[in-house]
């Protein structure tokens, strides 16, 4: 959500700015704007809507300047309007921002009965009036910086640009992520390393209340008025890394990564020669472990919930999947000795980041699963497990929830193997079944054709689409659901499929297309009941399933796709990526915006 950019150099950085931003659209935004300092003087350009609409306004009315901030804005306060969109400013200070100010009504009042206007409806601007205040007090921007930090609550990424300093840009961070990057003979701050990657791959992290005086040599970093050193690392990122390819969309890109991005995970998780699973070295005992309790939010949730079959299946080990903006409320008693395990792709959700700390304040070990290793969930955990899906850039997970259950299952069978649950002979059948896995998925990628087909012909055409599945095929039919609605805002549900007849078999006639996803396992038979009470009611089915389970149901479906025969155990990695494509299709027919689809963001990172 919102992304933060500022550049500090020697040529005209409107340009830059806008490409940078460019970069950071797939966290998800409604209004963009950039100011720089025009012969000392903060101008602005901004624009409500899709970048394209800033573009047109800087084309009408170009800005020059050497240095400059820019933004793209998810509206949290105050609607997306040119008003509202970042950088707000007053004459002296120009502010971009992430995050939530939680105590700006405050603020806001002591700045308004000092007599200061404000001309916009965002928590942004007290921090541009409280960085004035302070300026015409006679601090210096680094007093009043250390000063303002003192007084924000909330959680927040920062980059400010000053009037008549060329010299200077400043940025904080308490929360929200916020990267520094050294360029030749220019800095950068940005929110993220794909933002800066066009321009540089050396970066420094800042970490929780840092903040940062850059100048075109250099920078200097500090906490409260010390200064401290953060490391500089390369990011391994180039612009070309974070394109599209040939692909139309960054989705279908993204897809198409899973095989080589699968594979990645795998080899560092699994020993080539022994065949035998490698985890890093962790700070507890699976033995010694009470109770696993994982959480996660949207489809990470979902690989939980995947995951919560294999832990509990191989491992014999109880598990709770929780989602993470409930659990972090409810303050369920977790029992001593017990894990926590979240799983995020970017890193930075805030609810997952709290039910987290919740979880820690309740003497869990913390575990993640996350993407992006410097990540505040990376950095609060005790221990990491990294998916290797490399920059996902559209806002529907596909890479990085099919690393995950990688992970995940991977993490299942050590968990298994150490409590005795698991023998070798299962290990190494299952870490064959998974190094199989890229080969399978290129073979269900074989199916795109057949899933454009069935996209178009009846999912795009339909208002309402369920999705069934039994045991660890009832996550998959939620993830399917849950794709296909956020891309192409077709009404979908997932549902257990014993569950239908509780209550959505009422929706069932020949409007509501119903896909089932059934390999061959051992609840198959059950759920080729379920779908038999469909076909009874003339609800227009779309089987997934295997050779074997196509030919005992194909016939009665309206479409079936056949997917490779795999241990059940590894189904949903691969059933997953037939339903992303299905949901690609449909909303590609029905024309939305695939990889920025409305209202959505990137990385939540609001509650
Ligand atoms: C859906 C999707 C979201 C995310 C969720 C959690 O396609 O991408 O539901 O899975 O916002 O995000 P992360 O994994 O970054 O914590």
């Amino acid at each position: 959500m919102c992304g933060i950019i500022g550049i500090i150099g020697k040529a005209p950085v409107a340009p830059l700015l806008l490409e940078a931003l460019k970069r950071l659209e797939y966290r998800g935004y409604d209004s963009a704007g950039i100011a720089t300092l025009v012969n000392g003087r903060i101008e602005r350009r901004r624009a409500e809507g899709k970048l394209v609409n800033l573009d047109h306004r800087l084309a009408e009315e170009p800005l020059g300047g050497t240095i400059g901030i820019g933004h793209t804005r998810w509206a949290t306060h105050g609607k997306p309007s040119e008003r509202n969109a970042h950088p707000i400013a007053t004459s002296r200070v120009a502010v971009v921002h992430n995050g939530i100010i939680e105590n700006f009504q405050v603020l806001k009042d002591e700045l308004v009965a000092e007599g200061r206007r404000f001309d916009s409806d965002t928590d942004t601007e007290v921090v541009a009036q409280l960085l004035t205040s302070y300026l015409e007090a006679k601090m210096s921007p680094e007093e009043a910086m250390a000063k303002a930090m003192g007084r924000l609550r909330g959680a927040f990424a920062l980059a400010v640009l000053l009037s008549g300093r060329e010299d200077i840009l400043m940025g904080a961070r308490r929360g929200s992520s916020l990267a520094v990057g050294y360029g030749d003979g220019a800095m950068y701050i940005g929110t993220d390393a794909l933002a800066l990657a066009p321009f540089t791959k050396r970066v420094s992290y800042l970490r929780d209340n840092d903040w940062v005086v850059l100048r075109l040599d250099g920078c200097k970093i500090y906490q409260g008025h010390t200064e401290v050193t953060r490391e500089i690392r390369d990011s391994g990122l180039s612009g070309e890394m974070t394109g599209k390819g040939n692909h139309q969309h960054y989705m279908l890109k993204e897809i198409h990564e899973q095989p080589a991005v699968i594979g990645d995970t795998l080899q560092s998780y699994i020993d080539p020669a022994t065949r035998a699973v490698r985890l890093p070295e962790l700070p507890f005992d699976w033995n010694a472990v009470s109770r696993v309790t994982m959480t996660a939010c949207g489809t990470a949730f979902y690989a939980c919930l995947v995951a919560k079959y294999w832990f509990e299946a191989l491992a014999r080990l109880p598990v709770e999947a929780e989602v993470a903006s409930e659990f972090r409320y409810r303050e369920p008693p977790l029992p001593a000795g017990g894990v926590c395990i979240a799983v995020s792709q970017s890193g930075e959700t805030v609810d997952t980041l709290a039910a987290m700390r919740y979880a820690k304040s309740q003497n869990q070990t913390l575990l993640s699963v996350v993407n992006v290793p410097e990540s505040a969930i990376a950095r609060e955990s005790d221990a990491v497990l990294p998916t290797l899906a490399g920059p996902e850039i559209g806002v529907a997970s596909t890479k990085a929830f099919t690393t995950q259950l990688t992970v995940l299952l991977v993490a299942a069978l050590a968990a298994g193997r150490a409590r005795g649950t698991v023998t070798a002979a299962q290990e190494e059948g299952l870490t064959r079944a998974l190094i199989e896995m890229p080969e399978q998925v290129n073979d269900v990628l074989g199916r795109e054709e057949e899933c454009r087909r069935i996209a178009v012909d009846i999912l795009a055409k339909a208002r309402d689409v369920l999705y069934l599945g039994r045991g660890s095929s009832f996550p998959v039919a939620l993830e399917g659901a849950l794709k296909l609605k956020e891309i192409s805002y077709i009404h979908a549900e997932g549902y257990a499929a014993g569950e239908m007849k509780h209550g959505p078999i009422a929706l069932i006639d020949e409007h509501v297309p119903v896909v089932v996803v059934a390999p061959s396992d051992s609840v198959f038979e059950k759920t080729a009941s379920n779908f038999e009470q469909v076909k009874a009611r003339g609800g227009k089915l779309v089987l997934l399933t295997d050779a074997a389970g196509a030919a005992r149901l194909g016939s009665h479906a309206a479409a079936t796709i056949v997917l490779p025969t795999v241990d059940p155990v590894v189904a949903p990695i691969l059933y997953t990526v037939a339903v992303q494509m299905l949901a690609y299709y449909a909303a590609l027919a029905k024309g939305t915006d695939v990889d920025q689809p409305r209202n959505l963001a990137k990385s939540v990172t609001v509650e």
